[in-house]
């Protein structure tokens, strides 16, 4: 597909969550593209080096050169701390010249998948899974709604489909 056959996103601030590797580092590469210059891509995951080496890759990319700004926030997300950060970059990030927020909750984990269902008899260990996969992402979703003016396009890439894209109902 041709950059004049793409969607076009405007000017946008975008959270990916999850953009150290995998689908997250996909589809901000896929934003970066999609976006208009002046916006604002803000990758968050835990391995920092993974996230600075993206930052540099699309800080060189045609849409970098064009006023593409990326920044990257370190975090765990199964924090509140984490969570925090990831807030306040965005709300730094803000201006009166975005035209929309995109969240894109990709962050998730599987744990360990080598393992049979028959193992998974601690509780807190299960919990750890869900808290990461469902309730940080409501609770970033929410805190940015908070922090932020409406309407933020939230998408979320996880498994658990009710939590997808409901912006109205927030
Ligand atoms: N792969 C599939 O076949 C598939 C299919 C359907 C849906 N999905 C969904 O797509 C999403 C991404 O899948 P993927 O295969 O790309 O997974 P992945 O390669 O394991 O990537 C997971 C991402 O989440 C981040 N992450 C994990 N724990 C975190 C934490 N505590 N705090 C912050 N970031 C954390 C990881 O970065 P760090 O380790 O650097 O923190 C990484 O960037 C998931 O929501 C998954 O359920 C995947």
């Amino acid at each position: 597909m041709s950059s004049s056959q793409r969607t076009d996103l405007g000017r946008a601030l975008c959270i990916i969550t999850g953009a150290s590797r995998g689908f997250g580092r996909t589809v901000a590469r896929e934003l970066s593209r999609l976006v208009k210059p002046g916006s604002v891509l803000i990758l968050t995951a835990r391995s920092e080096e993974n996230l600075r080496s993206l930052e540099v890759e699309l800080a060189g990319s045609e849409a970098g050169k064009s006023g593409l700004l990326v920044q990257c926030v370190p975090a765990d997300l199964a924090q509140m701390a984490g969570l925090q950060s990831v807030v306040s970059a965005s709300r730094a990030a803000f201006s009166e010249h975005i035209d929309h927020v995109i969240l894109v909750n990709n962050a998730a984990s599987l744990g360990d998948v080598s393992r049979f269902t028959s193992s998974f008899t601690d509780m807190a260990e299960v919990d750890s899974y869900l808290s990461l996969n469902v309730t940080s992402c409501l609770c970033l979703t929410a805190r940015l709604l908070q922090a932020l003016p409406p309407p933020i396009r939230a998408l979320s890439l996880r498994r658990q489909h009710h939590l997808a894209v409901r912006p109205a109902a927030f």
